[in-house]
Order: structure tokens, then sequence, then C-alpha cells
């Protein structure tokens, strides 16, 4: 009795430090050619206070892909904001050894330009993709949690690999599928 006890204990206390120390693992192989373009944003899951607007102005989001020159990833983003539709635009650099492209300007002492400091794709089959955003400015961060899709659906399947991703990254509090008004997310098509 005693015994299934602490190995229960000591399961529990495992799994915890494993969800602590979890960072989601990037897609390998990645073909950037193939991953750039235009996507809907079908589901978001953030930590960033106040990003979501109320229910009943939420959109679809969109994102514009585009490999440069090379080690240059530009990333323009729509979304419908508290504010209204707002777009942005960053140029990442890419890691050396990951799949992964930040922003050059995020390290050291000066601020992230736009807030995006890591764009980490972590599964995708080129019509839908899992994307991890690291946001912030200085020294806050915060992180999100992107469902894409090239058109304005998603499969279940997809939906339940977003679901189970929004666990592992803890990031259930502010997660939502958006509803399928295109309006902001056409702001910004190609
Ligand atoms: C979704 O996209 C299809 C074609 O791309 C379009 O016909 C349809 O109106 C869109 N649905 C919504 C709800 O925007």
């Amino acid at each position: 009795m005693k015994l299934e006890m602490a190995l229960a204990i000591a399961l529990v206390l495992a799994v915890a430090s494993w969800t602590q120390d979890f960072f989601p693992k990037e897609a390998h192989n990645l073909n950037w050619g193939k991953f750039s373009g235009f996507w809907y944003i079908i589901a978001i899951a953030t930590d960033t206070k106040g990003f979501l607007p109320a229910r009943d102005k939420r959109k679809l989001g969109a994102s514009v892909v585009k490999v440069q020159r090379t080690g240059q990833l530009r990333v323009v983003i729509a979304f419908s904001r508290p504010q209204g539709c707002q777009s942005r635009e960053v140029i990442l650099k890419k890691d050396r050894k990951k799949p992964v492209f930040r922003n050059p300007l995020s390290t050291g002492a000066s601020p992230a330009v736009k807030g995006v400091k890591g764009f980490h794709v972590l599964s995708t089959d080129y019509t839908h993709g899992l994307v991890y955003l690291r946001l912030g400015r200085a020294g806050n961060n915060y992180k999100s949690l992107l469902l894409l899709n090239r058109q304005n659906i998603s499969s279940f399947l997809s939906l339940r690999e977003f679901l189970d991703t929004c666990h592992t990254l803890q990031l259930t509090k502010q997660a939502a599928i958006l509803p399928k008004d295109d309006s902001c997310a056409h702001t910004i098509l190609p």
C-alpha cells in the first residue's frame, strides 16, 4: 500500500516536472519554400492579456510567410484585436542550427521590433500547420499557438492536435477557435 502510494506520488512529480520543462519540438526537414504563402489563422491560444477581442468581434486571422534571401523570413500577420483589425510585418533571421526564425533585434539591449521574437513551426503537412510564436518586448515574454490552414476551414484532427498542444503548453485559458469571418484576413491577401 505504502509503496503504491510512493509510486503514485513519484509519477505525479515526474509528469509535473516534464510539463514544466516542456518546450515544443520544431518540425524536422521543413521546406520553407513550400511553407511560404498565404495562411488563414483558424484558432489561437495565447497568454498575452487582452489579445483577443470580445467574442462577437472575433474573426479569422491571416499570415503571409515569405522566404526572402538566404536566412531571412518575412512574416505578415493580420489579426482582429480589441482595437480592430491590425496587421504587422516582421523580418526574421534563421537560426544556424534549428528550423527556427528569430528576430535579430530581440536579443541584447534593443527591444524586439514589433514584438515578435520567434516563429517556430511545430508541425505541418503544408495544407495546415501548427506555429508557436514567441512575443514580447524587452523582459516581457508571451507565447501564442496558432493553427494555420490554407483554407478557411480546419479538420477535426488538426483541431485535436491544436488543443492537445495547448494543454502541453499550458495555454488553455485564452484559446479560441475563430469565427469564419474573413474580412480581416483578406486585408493581407497577396
Ligand atoms: C470560405 O472560402 C470559400 C472559398 O475559398 C468561400 O466560398 C466561402 O465563402 C468562405 N466561407 C466563409 C464563411 O467566409
